[in-house]
């Protein structure tokens, strides 16, 4: 039952991942995911190897359903090789789940309840998407579309790790530097397979020049003296070096071998090692909607967009498509085209009325939607900087925010806003459940506990989201069932047209809960409707 590129596969993985997440904290859990090669695809590859599609002959008319980033890239490949395009969007903006709150912005989500972001000018928040691997088709496009990018800090040596409960020992409540439990975890893992080495228990796997070697490569890659860790300056200072006779005092002694093991902390690490999470990262410059943007400026003169119109029917005819639509007037709309591609998520599509086969239908219900949520808290201060000396980055915690992120722009400025917690599975949905307000208390009771009373009184204001709860996503993404290591047949079956239906969006492909994945399907659906308009 594993599906080896699906973050979050399967009901009782995410339980198994949540129970990890609940004893180890989230760091555990990614480092589970990793373990499991979750997020893994082939090195290097695209997806699919795209052939922009040259101008059509004939039946070159295309719906396109959802302005999310599968919609935009299907709109703007097509609207660029000449096709006739209608690109229908149920919100009044574009972008789905690429979405940046400012101050102004408001969100009701499926409980009726509205937020309104009081955030400052040139303060903001990526609800979804935030950051960007370098091999990333996503980053082709900013390229193209002339989207500046920026360093992304996904590890920071400096943020924490925090972890609470008895499993954990003299460690519970304690918040360590990253930099602080690498040291004294590759330093205890180093010495104790150097001296397994020098006792002559790997000798049956090693020469003895290869001996040699590997006690060179741990000594120093552990920080050993005389082959023993005993702490040194990767852990941080007491006091820092400085001029003259500053010579600095190294922050010893370290914490014991029991200790680090019991604290868990070292379940955080293989994260960063992960093909999408290794640092280098980007964002783009002023929030992650700026993909979006620079999208909607390239369409704008070769596609027609239809913002705020809820599709309400989707039908193969004898030679196209009809797509029924809905926009706020009494009547409802329709739109005849030769082709259509529709990115409607599955949770939401399930329920639009059309006459997709009884399999095609079945086959939307399968999917899981995965439940993840943030809240940015604005502070008046950067406290985290100025009193900490945290320039970006994450906290690991194993509380129900799972992370803390640091904001990656307006270094030494005065405000910022802070992800309070970026979380998923039953952390999230506890989330989900309460009132913004009570999200925001929640938050910052448990960020104190790491940051001290700063963190709640320097807050100015809040801003959450539930991507549960959220009209037209209903989730943050899918999660697909698995047999035998394979995703379940429905997932080939919607890779499939229906009639002239093409299903896109990042749950069709292996880049689940990724942009590139929108992008990459989209630009699949993209080329079986040009060989198509071409046969
Ligand atoms: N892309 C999202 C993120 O980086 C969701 C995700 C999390 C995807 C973990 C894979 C692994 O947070």
């Amino acid at each position: 039952m594993t599906d080896s590129n699906d973050p979050l596969s399967g009901y009782t993985r995410r339980n198994f991942l949540s129970d990890l997440g609940r004893t180890g904290g989230a760091g555990a859990m990614y480092a589970a995911m990793g373990a499991l090669g979750l997020f893994a695809p082939p090195l290097g590859a695209k997806t699919v190897d795209f052939v922009r599609p040259g101008p059509p002959r004939r039946g070159g008319n295309v719906v396109i359903l959802g302005a999310g980033i599968a919609g935009l890239t299907a709109a703007y490949e097509l609207g660029n090789a000449g096709y006739r395009v209608t690109l229908l969007e149920a919100r009044t903006r574009g972008g789905g789940r690429n979405w940046t709150a400012r101050g102004g912005d408001t969100a009701t989500e499926t409980d009726g309840i509205t937020q309104t972001c009081r955030f400052d000018r040139d303060q903001y928040m990526n609800m979804g998407p935030a950051r960007l691997p370098q091999h990333h088709v996503t980053i082709d496009y900013c390229r193209e579309l002339g989207v500046p990018l920026e360093i992304f800090t996904n590890q920071n040596a400096d943020a924490y790790y925090y972890n609470e409960g008895p499993q954990f020992g003299s460690m519970s409540g304690v918040k360590v530097r990253h930099r602080t439990a690498k040291a004294d975890a590759y330093g205890y893992i180093a010495e104790l397979l150097s001296k397994a080495t020098n006792q002559g228990a790997l000798d049956a796997q090693l020469t003895s020049q290869d001996k040699e070697l590997l006690i060179a490569l741990l000594s120093n890659w552990g920080g050993l003296t005389g082959g023993t860790y005993q702490g040194n300056s990767r852990r941080g200072y007491k006091t820092p070096p400085g001029a003259a006779a500053q010579t600095g005092v190294v922050d010893l002694p370290p914490y014991s071998l029991s200790q680090i093991l019991q604290s868990r902390f070292g379940l955080n690490f293989s994260f960063e090692f992960g093909w999408d999470q290794a640092m280098l990262m980007f964002q783009p410059v002023g929030g992650m909607d700026a993909i979006v943007k620079a999208f909607e400026r390239a369409i704008r003169p070769r596609v027609k967009s239809i913002y705020g119109a809820a599709v309400a029917g989707i039908y193969n005819t004898a030679n196209g498509v009809r797509v029924v639509y809905t926009d706020g007037s009494r009547v409802a709309k329709q739109i005849e085209a030769d082709y259509c591609i529709c990115t409607i998520p599955p949770q939401i599509l399930k329920n639009i009325p059309s006459n997709f086969s009884p399999a095609v239908q079945s086959a939307l219900g399968v999917p899981v939607p995965v439940s993840t949520g943030k809240i940015g808290l604005q502070y008046r201060r950067r406290f985290w900087e100025e009193d900490e000396g945290i320039m970006g980055g994450i906290t690991n915690t194993n509380l129900n925010l799972a992370t803390i992120w640091y904001p990656s722009y307006g270094y030494l400025t005065k405000k910022g806003v802070v992800i309070g917690y970026y979380n998923f599975g039953a952390a999230a949905n506890f989330y989900s459940d309460l009132s913004p307000a009570a999200r925001e208390r929640e938050a910052i009771t448990q960020g104190a506990k790491i940051h001290g009373p700063a963190y709640i009184d320097e807050l100015e204001n809040s801003f959450s989201v539930s991507w549960l709860k959220t009209p037209f996503s209903e989730g943050g993404w899918v999660s697909w069932p698995t047999s035998g290591g394979q995703r379940v047949p429905a997932y080939t079956l919607l890779n499939q047209p229906e009639g002239r239906v093409h299903f896109a969006g990042d749950h069709l492909s292996y880049y689940i809960a990724w942009q590139a994945g929108a992008i990459e399907s989209a630009r699949k659906a993209v080329m079986e409707i040009a060989q198509r308009v071409a046969a």
